[in-house]
């Protein structure tokens, strides 16, 4: 006997209760849970049908040892840089979630990968946010050849899955999934429980038929993938796409992925036709000008060592405590840089406001940027340039001392590729390699102040 009952669904974090709250006790939200119906269709437990007479379990288990390879066959996306966030390709069989905040860009790069792809392969764009002529003119404006793209603008889940089902495409592109809606749910487009289920009942398609899913996801505002985690946990791969409005360059991330590694990055460029792959990143983030505060670092992104400018600004305060800031940076390492500094080098910069940039509106996280902060910093407030074409690559301690990062051998490739003289390195790694390269020098030091005298002294 089938019956409804009410359930309450927190909007904010996906937990269910049986009693309204005006507060989430899960996560904390307010005004965040709204009723939702749900269908009970019978009363009996599995447990109870699993232990009844007509039932026999089938022996359905195997020793893993003797489970069957499988070869995966990737579909390319048409675009390198995505194939590297993706791990190689789309799977398929598989569903990809691209995260990112309106208008920066996931409709176009989306759309250019599926028109690459139909090529050669048959593939559905669904779009349920923008009627067919909007996609068709964006279209226009980046492609015009002739390909096995297949246009659907409708946000009835059910009428998609028949399309996927009599279209059977390779590759079928959901835009978006806050936009598509279940007739059979009460609760309006986009909210817990529509995504949830239209997730759920694509991926139930997407395996059957082996179809590769790409699925683009709305963010709220701060910066969270918009929907139940449940979508997250749900898909085989989460992608982000971010990138400044005001800087032509968009990074593709990855922040889970089942078939790949999750730190790899990709960077494109939003032109006037589209988004282009920018195959050489290190070029974008650097300002080629040289002036005091102005330090050169190589970062890895993943396997991708990619070299970039750091700024550095200090200016005597007129304050009664002096002003930081920190962009692409996490302002507690900046405090803690500049305290090592006050304390190796006896430098009064409390007296200063420190403002640091990572040039290009790029967000460097790991602690091998630290000896290039440092170095920017000390030189704008002495006033002096670096000396010409160094690059600094280390973490610094608490005490001054300076360690090594990881995929150290990548980034010195970078430097000598992109023909820069100087490297400023902690000490414990051996490059005699690099020893017969006469136009390039490796400097290792085991302190702060160490190095900072050979980038100040044009050593
Ligand atoms: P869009 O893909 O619609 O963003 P999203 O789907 O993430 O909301 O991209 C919108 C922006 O991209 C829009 O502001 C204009 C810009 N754009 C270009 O600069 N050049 C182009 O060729 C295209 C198609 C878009
Ligand atoms: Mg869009």
């Amino acid at each position: 006997m089938s019956r409804s009952v009410s359930i309450y669904v927190c909007q904010s974090c996906g937990a269910q209760t049986r009693q309204f709250f005006g507060r989430c006790n899960n996560c904390g939200e307010w005004n965040s849970i709204i009723e939702e119906k749900i269908n009970q269709k019978s009363d009996k437990s599995i447990y109870t049908k699993i232990n009844s007479p007509k039932e026999k379990s089938p022996y359905r288990s195997e020793l893993i040892s003797r489970t069957k390879d499988q070869i995966i066959d990737r579909i390319p996306s048409g675009y390198d840089e995505l194939d590297r966030v993706l791990g190689g390709g789309l799977v398929p069989g598989s569903l990809v979630l691209i995260g990112g905040d309106p208008g920066i860009g996931k409709s176009t790069l989306i759309l250019q990968s599926a028109t690459k792809i139909a090529h050669e392969r048959s593939v559905l764009y669904v779009a349920a946010e923008e009627s067919a002529q909007q996609v068709k003119l964006r279209w226009n404006r980046i492609e015009n050849s002739e390909s096995n793209l297949h246009l659907l603008a409708e946000t009835d889940l059910e009428l998609v899955i028949k399309e996927l089902d009599y279209l059977k495409p390779e590759v079928a592109v959901i835009d978006s999934i806050q936009a598509l809606h279940d007739q059979n749910l009460s609760s309006s487009p986009g909210s817990v429980a529509q995504v949830r289920e239209c997730s759920a009942a694509l991926q139930q398609i997407a395996k059957r038929q082996n179809i590769s899913l790409l699925i683009i996801g709305h963010v709220t505002k701060d910066g969270m993938l918009a929907g139940p985690k449940v979508l997250e946990h749900l898909v085989d791969a989460v992608l982000t796409f971010e990138g400044d409005r005001f800087a032509s360059h968009r990074l593709l991330r990855g922040i889970k992925n089942r078939f790949g590694a999750t730190c790899e990055l990709g960077v494109f460029e939003m032109q006037a036709d589209g988004l282009s792959e920018v195959s050489n990143p290190s070029e974008l983030f650097l300002s080629k000008t040289s002036a005091p505060g102005i330090s050169t670092i190589v970062t890895c992104e993943g396997t991708r060592p990619l070299a970039i400018d750091i700024q550095a600004l200090l200016n005597p305060t007129s304050y009664a405590s002096p002003r930081r800031t920190a962009t692409g940076v996490e302002i507690n390492r900046l405090h803690q840089i500049l305290a090592v500094l006050e304390k190796n080098m006896n430098l009064s910069l409390s007296r200063y406001d420190c403002y640091l940039a990572v040039a290009g509106g790029l967000e460097v996280e790991e602690p091998g940027a630290d000896l290039g902060i440092a170095a920017a910093i000390v030189s704008s407030h002495k006033d002096i340039e670096l000396a010409e074409g160094v690059v600094f690559i280390g973490e610094i301690g608490l005490a001054g001392q300076l360690r090594l990062v990881r995929q150290m051998q990548q980034r010195i490739n970078e430097v000598i590729r992109l023909g820069y003289k100087t490297l400023i390195i902690p000490e414990g790694i051996d490059t005699s390699e690099f020893e017969a390269n006469q136009k390039f020098k490796i400097l290792k030091a085991s302190n702060i102040n160490q190095a900072l005298i050979y980038a100040l002294n044009n050593i």
